[in-house]
């Protein structure tokens, strides 16, 4: 070797994995650098902290082997190759078939891990199930019906157990508000058995708006005039309740993102969208009177703003520029608080003069940080539109497809759509990279004997690189790009 070992993994430690990766295989001498857990160490690291890893964001790499880390580097630089390469169609490596029966849905699939949490509408049970060994693992009551579900939080830091908070009715509904609904938070352990640390009945008469979640707090927006948002929050150990009414409008598109704060979007009008606070001195426990909640931030689309056509490379052409064309909103995602990608991403549809049919989809990533006028990223308490994005087509419509017809993974960087186009469905990754301000599109390849139209439930997993996608016969599609 021409250079000492240690300025060699020195260096390595500063060049993009893929390049380690080809350093250390080209000769017998650098392969034996391959053998230094400190390398992997250093070098997952710095991947970790701009894209997820293909195992579970709170895995401990001082505890894997040489040959597993190893094969997490490679996992790693096979999916970004595959997921952030320009190429628009990108075809699946392997897939498996499950036939789980009729009555199942997916609830979410666990980030980084072959664990899938799905809802058996006969019995009423979540079940955990691993797609690897394709065995089912463990299963709890909760309910005949499942109506809404938050994004999985992952383990608190020295903790191992995932959560996801859902709105459930106890008997078989087709709205939640003709049965009992109630209130449940499902923890997920690594070894897929479940429980459920906290459930609570709601009672009738109320409005859904959205569910928020972080570690001691599970709540959700609803109203009870259809005229104003209230709050309704609970401390996850103490139970204690508080309900908050506030002053803001009810809306049936909003977003709610709990991090110490509590953030609520809505989209009130075409170019603007509002940013409420709620803040975490007004969330349990302490039980002070209730007290009105005044709107303490309001966002005006920026000025490069939703209807603005102009340096977005994909999808809508030039030749709606100068049409009537308008704005709707259809939702908003948020993505747990990993700090990589979006914060938040809401999604438009957007409709030309008098055409019933949405011409394009249109994606805005929103974010805490601001871009200061000298370049420095700081962290703020306002979210900023930092990017937005068109593409053609509108999200599916009618058919089969209960719940979700986009996801935001948990790293906030990709999103899954099932859109169409002409009446033609298809599956869509959009993958976003903050640090060069862009993202590509990409067209799911899926196999032959899966029909888009009789898919009913869908799920994402960036971290492996997998997606999951579940029929109304009962037959789960688990996917591998990767
Ligand atoms: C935004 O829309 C409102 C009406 O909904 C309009 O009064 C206002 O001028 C618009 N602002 C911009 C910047 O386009
Ligand atoms: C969750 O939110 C509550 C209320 O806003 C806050 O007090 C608490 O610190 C948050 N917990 C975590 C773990 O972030
Ligand atoms: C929840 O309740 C526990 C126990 O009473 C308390 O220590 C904790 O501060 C509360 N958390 C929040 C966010 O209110």
């Amino acid at each position: 070797m021409l250079l000492n070992k240690d300025i060699l993994l020195h260096i390595l430690t500063l060049v993009p994995l893929e390049d380690a990766l080809s350093f250390i295989s080209v000769s017998r001498d650098y392969r034996q650098l391959g053998e230094e857990k400190s390398l992997w160490i250093h070098l997952l690291d710095a991947v970790k902290k701009t894209q997820p890893l293909p195992c579970p964001d709170d895995v401990d790499l001082l505890g894997k082997s040489v040959k597993e880390l190893k094969r997490l580097a490679f996992h790693t630089v096979r999916r970004e190759h595959r997921w952030s390469s320009e190429t628009k169609n990108i075809n699946y490596r392997d897939y498996t078939m499950i036939q789980l029966g009729p009555g199942y849905s997916l609830i979410h699939s666990i980030a980084g891990t072959p664990l899938l949490v799905v809802h058996s509408e006969r019995d009423g049970t979540a079940v955990c199930y691993n797609i690897d060994t394709t065995r089912f693992l463990h299963s709890v009551h909760i309910g005949q019906a499942v109506f809404h579900i938050s994004l999985v939080l992952t383990p608190a830091p020295g903790q191992k157990t995932h959560l996801i908070a859902l709105l459930v009715t106890e008997e078989l509904a087709v709205d939640y508000r003709g049965g009992h609904a109630s209130l449940l938070v499902l923890a997920v352990h690594p070894d897929g058995t479940m429980d459920i640390p906290f459930r609570t009945e709601l009672g009738t008469g109320f409005t859904f708006g959205q569910l928020f979640l972080n570690h001691s707090i599970v709540g959700l927006l609803r109203s009870l005039d259809l005229e104003t948002l209230d709050i309704l929050a609970f401390n996850l150990t103490s139970r204690a309740c508080r309900i908050i009414h506030t002053d803001t409008l009810y809306d049936a598109q909003m977003g709610a993102y709990l991090d110490t704060n509590l953030y609520i979007v809505k989209d009130r009008s075409a170019n603007s969208s509002n940013v409420y606070y709620c803040p975490s001195s007004l969330l349990p426990y302490q039980d002070f009177h209730d007290k009105l909640l005044h709107v303490a931030d309001t966002l005006q689309w920026d000025d490069h703003g939703i209807r603005w056509w102009d340096g977005l490379s994909i999808g809508v052409d030039a030749s709606l520029s100068g049409l009537g064309t308008w704005f709707e909103a259809l939702g908003v995602m948020t993505a747990a608080p990993a700090g990589r990608g979006a914060a938040l991403v809401t999604i438009h549809h957007i409709n030309v003069d008098h055409e019933s049919e949405a011409r394009a989809i249109n994606l805005r990533y929103w974010s805490y940080r601001e871009k200061k006028a000298d370049g420095d990223v700081t962290p703020s308490r306002r979210l900023t539109p930092v990017y937005t994005l068109n593409l053609w087509g509108m999200l599916a419509t009618g058919g089969s497809l209960s719940r979700h017809r986009h996801l935001i993974a948990y790293s906030g960087l990709s999103v899954l759509l099932v859109d169409q186009y002409f009446h033609r469905r298809s599956v869509r990754l959009v993958r976003y990279r903050p640090c060069a301000a862009s993202s590509s599109i990409h067209l799911l390849d899926l196999p032959s004997e899966l029909s888009l139209n009789t898919i009913s439930t869908i799920a994402l997993d960036d971290h492996r690189g997998t997606i999951t996608l579940l029929d109304q016969s009962g037959d789960l599609y688990s996917i591998f790009y990767a």
